[in-house]
């Protein structure tokens, strides 16, 4: 079946089978190859629709070609703004203030000439983050020619009045309101007359029928510009630009501000930040790129996407759907700036009301994260610079030996040779193919790293994943659009890239996996690197053209200060436009077409981690938070990095464990195992230059600290797993900052050193060296403590825990039932274990919980109804379970219940109708233990006590 699906993909016939699956749905599904189908169905047939793209892509290219050459002539002769009476300055608050001059040269003959405010703030410091130059009140540059009002939303046309700073204003503009559904509202303004650059990825849903009851309203009106959206319960304005000076929509600037409905913003990334946004005067840069995580640069991902919360709790969120280059500047109002340099303004708005219904409205948009392998989620052995196999062994028998649980090996670039995708090392790492086939038989993982670029200076014949490239015409081109753009990454002498946004790359990108899977060995996941893409040289080896896609009249503020500092030129051509347009989704094309190329070829789920993600990637890979470094302050980051991407809908995130750069020291290892035990993707990794940081190599106190922590990660996995099932069919998170579950409880909103797995796992890890206690906030519940089972005493305050240097403290919610399994050395080991529940009761002795089971690595399990869905109850004295699906044949036994908050004590526990005697009831615990059960799980049970 599998050679029948890569036949048809070599004879390039990807078309053919795409009309196939969607013409005869029926028999695609009952087919054998239903899993493939479904899956060429997913993504091919709407993301690679051949000739409708086709169609577009020269639509598009002639349009956009058209517009950036043409449109000064057909451009009218705007006249100026005139300069503001002062009356119309002095209206504006301080903190009010929108930035008319963002860049450097501001004075104030050039601020008046742009139609704005100049005054020197009153509180004038060293540095001054206020901006002298502001527009003033009622700044507009367009008019309303009409609006039209209909149950849809509404359709208005907008006609430039006066000219704006930059080049090639746009004179008509259409804005559409769509009322989506009852919580999402879509504001899309954009050029009715010449189509523009919008992001192919993701879909989005196209919605032809208008929401009844929405929660929301929308302000318009024809005599004022903007737009301003409120929710209608309580009549706040959630995103108000009406009348709010700066809207420019110009062919390389596009402006808009907004005032906010409260100080507690998250998201925006990817940045290194608290949790907490800071609003105070900050620009946040979206342009992917290799940078480390640093405060105030733009890292490896975008994100334009925000989640407000107002005290209270309620909440909402906002997307600019954008991918191009932009600044987003957060201002004390509290207020926003959205500053891109293309496309369109594309909004949407989800009006919650709480944190996680935002993020599920959001994720629904932009697409629900996958479910990971099982094995996925158990540990991972990763280091640049093992530089031999024997090395990688002898690491990974010594941890194995010191009882460090490990799913998963992987290689960095020193398993390639000479640094080439699709090659490796027969040298120094001889004897790959049979050291990933035992490791395969041993049930266990291998994953290796992958480059998007492939070599560019291999001799002619000797090297296909070039050669097939030059002859399947699939490379990235230079701004000619005939010759391939040739950068240097990691190869010898230079690099070409592969275009992800061409259908054609698909095959070209399977027949390379394929390849390399037969003839060398079978690797079961892609580490996706430097895919921002990254370059070593700027641009191209022989530079960029001068032009307006290279410098634009505005520059975002670009670590490197240049569009192309250390990637590809913006000029270079894609299938689907200038990179310039598709630069910040180039991760997450080479993310799409690997997740699809891994589905076919191995007929299981991809297990796939990015280093550059986009809006909605958690849909085809999960990602790391790049090149951190071992320090205690990145261990503190690590928590905010984690739970930011969880709210992007990427839920498969962990940061390096001990830090990629420098050496790491005994002391941080032993803590950061421990919080890396939590992190959604639990994997240590470091770079070439440092010494090896594996629990084994720094000795007895890191395999105290990781095999503790890590066994109880083991243990605790299939709750952790049915939180992935719960993010990819609801859009939950997985880690989970505090404010999510205690939303009206404003203490929670700046906390990011403590955070949640799911409702019902609360982690306070240690983040300060030499400490053996560590202080945390508990919001008014039940907290019981993992370890002793004992109820804390708490009245929403600040509690100090104990946490020996072998401990994290953990603590778990009352109201909850925490699913687990006895562990193992691995997780194929661990799912044919027993499984155990940790019932935690709230005030009422109620507690609810539930276990999604599957195979645990086939594609749409869910989809396909071949899981099993557990729900337990606790009422008083009584726990029952109840089997609401078992599809999936397995073998399930109930070995061990761990009550807690058990007050008075207990003399019997009957299990299904009998007598059961081995129990312990320890009461200064107040905690009953049931062990050694043997209880069907497919069956319904019932325990009881008294
Ligand atoms: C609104 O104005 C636009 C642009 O002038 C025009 O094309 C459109 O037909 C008008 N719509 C209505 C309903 O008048
Ligand atoms: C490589 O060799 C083939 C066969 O000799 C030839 O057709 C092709 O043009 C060569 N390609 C390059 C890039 O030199
Ligand atoms: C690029 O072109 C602009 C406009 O033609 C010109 O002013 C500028 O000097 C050129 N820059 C370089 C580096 O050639
Ligand atoms: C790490 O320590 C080793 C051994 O002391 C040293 O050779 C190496 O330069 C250090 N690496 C870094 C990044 O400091
Ligand atoms: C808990 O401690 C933090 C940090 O010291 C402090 O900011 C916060 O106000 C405290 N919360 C309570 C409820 O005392």
């Amino acid at each position: 079946m599998e050679d029948e699906v890569l036949v048809s993909y070599s004879t390039g016939k990807l078309h053919k089978r795409r009309r196939q699956c969607s013409c005869l749905p029926v028999v695609c599904f009952t087919s054998l190859i239903v899993a493939t189908c479904y899956v060429t169905f997913m993504y091919i047939f709407r993301k690679y629709s051949p000739v409708e793209s086709d169609f577009d892509n020269e639509k598009f290219l002639y349009n956009e070609r058209n517009f950036i050459n043409l449109i000064s002539v057909r451009e009218f002769k705007l006249a100026q703004p005139p300069a503001p009476a002062n009356s119309q300055c002095d209206l504006v608050d301080e903190n009010e203030k929108f930035d008319c001059f963002p860049e450097s040269d501001a004075s104030q003959m050039l601020c008046e000439k742009r139609g704005c405010c100049w005054s020197v703030p009153k509180q004038v410091k060293k540095w001054n983050p206020i901006p002298y130059c502001y527009f003033p009140k009622d700044f507009a540059l367009y008019k309303f020619v009409n609006l039209t009002v209909a149950d849809f939303g509404a359709t208005g046309f907008m006609k430039a009045v006066y000219s704006s700073p930059y080049p090639n204003n746009i004179q008509l503009l259409k804005i559409d309101v769509k009322y989506e559904t009852e919580t999402r509202l879509h504001i899309k303004i954009y050029d009715p007359v010449n189509a523009r650059y919008e992001p192919p990825y993701p879909e989005v849903p196209v919605m032809n029928s208008a929401a009844k009851n929405t929660q929301y309203q929308v302000d318009l009106d024809k005599t004022k510009t903007g737009f301003r959206v409120i929710r209608k319960n309580d009549n706040k304005s959630i995103f108000d630009c009406l009348n709010v000076g700066g809207f420019i929509f110009s062919d390389q600037f596009l402006q808009l501000s907004a005032k906010l409905p409260t100080n507690y913003i998250y998201g925006l990334g990817e940045h290194r930040s608290d949790l907490l946004l800071d609003i105070n005067w900050k620009t946040l840069t979206m342009f992917n790129c290799d940078q480390p995580p640093e405060n105030q640069k733009n890292l490896y991902g975008t994100h334009p996407f925000h989640l407000a919360v107002e005290k209270g709790g309620k909440s909402s969120g906002v997307l600019l759907l954008n991918s191009n280059g932009m600044d987003i500047r957060l201002q004390p109002y509290p207020a926003i700036t959205y500053r891109t340099i293309g496309g369109i303004l594309d909004f949407y708005f989800f009006l919650g009301p709480t944190p996680s219904d935002v993020i599920e409205q959001y994720t629904e948009l932009v697409g629900r994260p996958l479910i990971p392998p099982y094995w996925g989620l158990g540990f991972h052995l990763c280091r640049w610079g093992y530089n031999k196999l024997d090395n990688v062994k002898e690491i990974l028998e010594k941890n194995q030996a010191a009882g460090i649980p490990v799913d998963v090996q992987w290689n960095d670039i020193d398993y390639m040779d000479r640094r080439n995708d699709f090659t490796y090392d027969k040298v120094n790492f001889k004897g790959l193919d049979k050291f990933v086939d035992d490791l395969h038989k041993k049930g266990m993982h291998y994953v290796v790293i992958m480059d998007p670029g492939v070599s560019g200076g291999e001799p002619n014949g000797t090297y296909p994943p070039y050669d097939d490239a030059i002859a399947q015409d699939i490379l990235v081109k230079d701004f000619t659009g005939n010759k391939p753009l040739i950068g240097r990454v990691w190869n010898d002498k230079s690099t070409v890239f592969p275009d992800y946004t061409n259908p054609k790359t698909v095959k070209y990108w399977m027949e390379q996996i394929s390849r390399q899977q037969r003839e060398q060995f079978k690797y079961d996941g892609m580490w996706i690197d430097m895919n921002e893409p990254s370059n070593l040289v700027d641009g191209s080896l022989t530079g960029c053209p001068n032009d307006t896609l290279e410098s634009p009249p505005y520059v975002p503020a670009v670590v490197g200060g240049k569009l192309r500092a250390h990637t590809i030129c913006m000029t270079a051509k894609h299938f689907k436009g200038y990179h310039y347009n598709l630069h910040n989704l180039f991760g997450m094309s080479e993310a799409i077409v690997t997740n699809f190329a891994l589905t076919e070829i191995t007929n299981k789920r991809p297990f796939i981690i990015s280093r550059s993600t986009f809006v909605g990637q958690g849909k085809y890979s999960g990602s790391w938070t790049g090149d951190n470094v071992a320090v205690w302050d990145d261990l503190y980051h690590s928590i905010p990095d984690v739970l930011n991407m969880n709210m992007f809908g990427i839920p498969l995130i962990g940061a390096d464990i001990c830090g990629f750069q420098k050496n790491a020291t005994v002391a941080l290892c032993q803590r950061w195992y421990q919080l890396g035990a939590f992190y959604p993707f639990s994997r240590t990794h470091n770079s070439n230059d440092c010494v090896a940081q594996d629990p084994a190599s720094l000795g007895k106190d890191v395999i105290d600290s990781a095999r503790k922590a890590l066994t109880i990660r083991y243990r605790l996995l299939p709750y952790l797993y049915s939180l992935f099932w719960q993010a990819h069919i609801k859009g939950d998170t997985v880690a989970r900052p505090l404010f999510f579950e205690f939303p009206s409880d404003v203490q929670t909103y700046s906390i990011n050193k403590q955070f949640l797995w799911g409702p019902a796992l609360h982690i306070i890890p240690v983040l300060t060296e030499g400490m053996t206690y560590v202080k945390g906030y508990l919001p008014k519940a039940r907290w019981f403590d993992y370890y002793t089972k004992k109820e804390i005493v708490n009245t929403g305050e600040n509690i100090t825990f104990a946490a020996p240097l072998d401990t994290i403290p953990l603590l778990v919610r009352g109201g909850y039932i925490i699913p687990t399994q006895d562990p193992a050395n691995t997780t194929t080991d661990s799912r044919k274990n027993r499984m155990g529940l940790i019932v935690a009761p709230d005030e009422k002795s109620e507690a609810n919980g539930i276990l999604y089971w599957d195979d645990g690595e086939s594609i749409v399990t869910y989809e396909r109804n071949q899981y099993n869905y557990l729900s337990f109850h606790l009422s008083g004295k009584t726990l029952n379970s109840t089997v609401d699906v078992w599809k999936y044949k397995t073998d399930m036994l109930l070995g061990s219940v761990d009550l807690l908050g058990i007050k008075s004590s207990v003399s019997s526990v009957v299990v299904n109708g009998q007598a059961y005697k081995n129990f312990t009831y320890m009461s200064d615990c107040q905690y009953l233990h049931i062990l050694n059960l043997s209880v069907n799980m497919s069956q319904p049970f019932v325990i009881t006590w008294s």
